[in-house]
């Protein structure tokens, strides 16, 4: 996969592409990254890529020219376009995993008080990683791409990526590792048992009673299976077997 940044701060990606997981998939060239500086395509002397907003307001606009042609220095048919802003949809799991079907991914982004809304209308999809605002796209650039690079083949272990918070709509199970006890919080003894039936039950018990707990929004969305249903129901009323 070939993921651009389109972008007026490169040097804000610089630990981002040399560390851990995304630093090694793009040493081993499971994944190449590259950038494109939108103040190179600004045409007056003085390289502006911004102006004030029609019909006043505080801040600094970027303008259409610079960042189209910023776009169009980079992309081809089969480039997929996302432009990052808190008006776009949100991002979410499922998206990360349509995103690894292109070939070539272009992040535009966006800084001052954001990008001329014209721009719109020549990029793929907008995308919001929350509801709350950025001073630019960048950081929301970083963890889409953090997110789609991390499940493209021979980055990290299909285990890893298949049992996870989200694909089956509920958060992931807890995980502890040495020391058995630290500070007299003991780890919860069925790990410890070695039987593996048993835990993969209390695993997805787990995971249901999470999400039911703090994410009733994805639980409500969640369709329990038998077992699952079994499970919860013998946690809610232990007597009934
Ligand atoms: N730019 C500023 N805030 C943002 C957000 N929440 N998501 C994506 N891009 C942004």
């Amino acid at each position: 996969m070939r993921i651009t940044f389109v972008t007026l701060f490169p040097e804000m990606y610089e630990n981002f592409i040399h560390t851990s997981i995304i630093g090694r998939s793009i040493e081993q060239g499971k994944v190449q990254v590259d950038f494109v500086q939108i103040r190179d395509f600004a045409l007056d002397k003085y390289r502006h890529v911004d102006d004030t907003p029609f019909g006043g307001g505080a801040g600094m606009v970027m303008k259409c020219q610079p960042v189209i042609d910023a776009l169009n220095s980079v992309r081809t048919p089969e480039s997929y376009c996302m432009m990052m802003n808190p008006r776009g949809n949100v991002y979410t799991q499922k998206k990360a995993r349509q995103l690894t079907q292109y070939d070539h991914l272009i992040f535009l982004c966006g800084h001052y008080e954001g990008i001329d809304a014209r721009v719109e209308e020549y990029v793929d999809e907008c995308l919001s990683i929350g509801d709350y605002v950025l001073t630019g796209g960048e950081l929301a650039s970083m963890v889409i791409a953090d997110s789609v690079i991390r499940l493209c083949q021979g980055v990290i272990s299909n285990d890893s990526v298949e049992e996870e918070s989200f694909d089956q709509e509920l958060l992931e199970y807890p995980q502890y590792t040495q020391p058995a006890v630290y500070d007299g919080h003991p780890v919860p003894e069925i790990l410890l048992s070695g039987h593996h039936e048993n835990i993969r039950k209390w695993r997805l018990l787990q995971s249901l009673l999470k999400t039911r707990e703090i994410r009733p929004d994805l639980f409500e969305k969640h369709q329990l299976t038998k077992e699952e249903k079994k499970l919860l129901d013998q946690w809610d009323d232990p007597e009934q077997k």
